[in-house]
């Protein structure tokens, strides 16, 4: 009987070496080694919350966000408007290649790749218009990307 115990330990041991070595051999046959984990899909963009409204949005007193998406060859949106003394929080993605954001003026100057977000916050204490231009060379159209900041 107690041979019969050790027996069906044995084997229900074995079993669990056996699924255990399955899962794992299993678990990294589904992850290709190159894969890249990618906080956002470039190409569902105008699908994801926030990026399919992008705009302002007031956080508090003087503080705003602002979701922006970078693409061949603009931004989305068009011109933001902040009063002066604010504190933009912004919120960048690509929805295709790699561009930049480089606010005029300011010490804003970031890289922008698609299936990331980038973020950054800067405080307009100046009234203007603060033009935003890329750059990362992105193709024929680069030089006319462009989007402002109006602050008054
Ligand atoms: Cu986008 Cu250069």
């Amino acid at each position: 009987r107690l041979e019969k115990i050790w027996l069906s330990f044995g084997i229900a041991m074995l079993a669990v070496f056996l699924i255990v070595l399955g899962a794992t051999a299993f678990g990294s046959g589904m992850k290709p080694p190159s894969e890249h984990h990618h906080a956002i899909d470039p190409t569902k963009v105008s699908e994801t919350a926030p990026f399919d409204k992008p705009g302002l949005t007031q956080t508090g007193d003087k503080q705003y966000e602002a979701v922006l998406v970078a693409y061949a060859f603009g931004y989305e949106p068009q011109t933001l408007e902040v009063p002066v003394g604010s504190t933009v929080d912004f919120m960048i993605t690509s929805s295709d290649v790699v561009h930049g954001f480089n606010i005029i003026g300011t010490n804003v100057n970031l890289m922008v790749e698609p299936g990331e977000v980038s973020h950054i916050s800067h405080v307009f204490d100046k009234p203007g218009e603060y033009l935003i231009i890329c750059n990362e060379y992105c193709g024929t159209g680069h030089e006319y990307m462009k989007t402002t900041i109006v602050v008054k």
